[in-house]
């Protein structure tokens, strides 16, 4: 079975968010299930320089959206990875999605209907040489491609189509007067196709032609068909409702592995916990930290409010209050920039904050820090907890989507049964981050209790065994296997 997974980001070759760590590890955990994936990206500079001038150009479009474009292959690991090439569209200063003023790109409705029109070309036999049974499209980015196929398919065995949401805050909407650049039928403009609140709607389109639909939880499959989270799609969810489930994202151990990561002065496993105290002392030397006894929360994280950022920097006094450090590792809304810089000012010594975006300081801090705080008012699936529970960093997080899924709160019931891997709590507010801070420095005060709460996350299994079984299921039920 072989399956064509269509993005804008894989890790290692260019990342953003989480989609990017999900879309690198997909082809590795279908490998189980006899299912080979081939991932297609847009040609950013950073996948040029990754793939070299030696992948081979495998074809040409002179015309694709009105640009021309060549298809390079290249491996990433054991797995085949297509790039577009189409400088004038991905080479520029700036991240994929937005220019260094943090606009979004004005031709980003060409850019990623390229990208689909690409991944339906490749899946409907108008690419001489490839052949696929299912296209994977992750995001609004590639969310076209399920209904170029439906609409304007190549000229041959049309691949089925799944789409997968990591959020349903980003849909791509863009103005109408483009619809006649995509080259799709006068058809597809109408609310069964492409047309959304009268603009084109990527992810709306590919929500209503996909074979099937998933998010990256089960939690957040049920919360996108209400209002409040659904972003106006939720009608349209809800009137596909048979068509929609939620797997929850793994974790990659070649990755993320506390007993061989690289960043860590100090490798720990679940049995040489005690090893792990070097370093938190590394996390204290690197961001000027006291050094003591009292427990370190971190923050690993886009800064924005759907990371409920803007209620934690509120609480930042309350936190030092109780007696707790903090070190701050993200980049996001400028005006969170700065109060979460001005809160560190406040609290030398207490506080850290790096803005910034630093792969390897993430894994120091998973592997040193007591807590992480993830207060996020949504969240599709989350992977930051994810790593926290496998580097004995206990997650203390917003009861929702895949957080809800995937931590087990330290309930009297759960503690007395000894299963709790860490904290929830309810509806995002200042007063409710304090409770849980307060709940979180009590349990850390009974040191036992806290140890046998490492080590029920870092037993707890979220390598994608599973979610590589789901979606092989899901594959197989999409082409009518059995
Ligand atoms: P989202 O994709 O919504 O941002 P996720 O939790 O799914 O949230 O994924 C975020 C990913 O980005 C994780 O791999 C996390 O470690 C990483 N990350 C976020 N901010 C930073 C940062 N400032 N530096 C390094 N890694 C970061
Ligand atoms: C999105 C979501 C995040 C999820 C990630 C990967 O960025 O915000 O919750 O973990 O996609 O699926």
């Amino acid at each position: 079975l072989s399956v064509l997974s269509v993005a804008s980001e894989a890790f290692p070759l260019i990342k953003t968010g989480g989609l990017a760590d999900v879309v690198g590890a997909l082809p590795e955990a279908l490998a189980p299930h006899d299912i080979a994936v081939t991932t297609l990206i847009p040609g950013f500079p950073k996948v040029m320089r990754a793939i070299g001038e030696d992948a081979p150009r495998v074809h040409h479009w002179t015309h694709i959206i009105g640009t021309e474009a060549y298809l390079r292959e290249a491996m990433i690991g054991t797995h085949r990875l297509l790039v577009i090439e189409a400088p004038q569209l991905w080479e520029r200063e700036g991240l994929p999605y937005v220019d260094t003023g943090g606009n979004d790109w004005h031709d980003n409705w060409r850019r990623f209907a390229v990208l689909a029109r690409a991944g339906a070309d490749l899946a409907s036999g108008a690419v001489p040489g490839y052949d696929f049974d299912l296209l994977h499209a992750h995001d609004w980015q590639a969310a076209l491609a399920p209904a170029f196929l439906h609409y304007a398919p190549g000229p041959g065995k049309v691949a089925k189509s799944i789409v997968t949401i990591h959020n349903i805050a980003f849909q791509g909407s863009f103005a109408a007067h483009h619809f006649p650049d995509l080259g799709l039928p006068p058809e597809a403009w109408s609310v069964d196709g492409v047309e959304y609140y009268g603009q084109i709607g990527y992810l709306k389109a590919g929500l209503r032609t996909a074979d099937a639909i998933t998010t990256v939880s089960p939690t957040y499959a049920e919360e996108i068909h209400r209002v409040q989270y659904g972003m106006g799609l939720e009608g349209l969810i809800a009137a596909r409702a048979e068509c929609v489930s939620g797997i929850v994202n793994g974790i990659d151990p070649a990755i993320w592995s506390p007993k061989a990561d690289p960043a860590l002065p100090a490798p720990f496993t679940v049995d040489t916990l005690d090893d792990r105290i070097a370093n938190k002392r590394a996390v204290e030397q690197a961001f000027g930290l006291d050094e003591d006894d009292s427990p370190i929360f971190t923050v690993i994280s886009r800064l924005t409010w759907q990371k409920g950022m803007d209620v934690l920097v509120e609480v930042i006094d309350d936190l030092v209050a109780l007696g707790g450090r903090l070190v701050v590792l993200g980049t996001g809304d400028p005006a969170l920039e700065i109060a979460f810089a001005t809160a560190a000012l406040r609290h030398p010594g207490r506080v850290a904050v790096r803005i910034g975006y630093d792969e390897p300081v993430s894994h120091l801090l998973q592997g040193g820090c007591d807590a992480i705080v993830i207060p996020s008012r949504f969240e599709p699936c989350g992977l930051t907890q994810l790593y926290a529970l496998a580097y004995g960093c206990v997650p203390v997080v917003a009861r929702t989507g895949g957080l809800a899924d995937t931590i087990i709160d330290a309930n009297e019931a759960a503690l007395a049964m000894g299963v709790a891997t860490g904290l929830q709590f309810d509806t995002v507010t200042a007063d409710n981050i304090v409770a849980v801070l307060r709940r979180t420095m009590r349990l850390y005060a009974d040191q036992d209790q806290w140890r046998t709460i490492q080590v029920n996350g870092m037993n707890a299994d979220y390598s994608w065994h599973h979610s590589g079984r789901h979606y092989a299921e899901l594959y197989r039920s999409v082409l009518g296997y059995p």
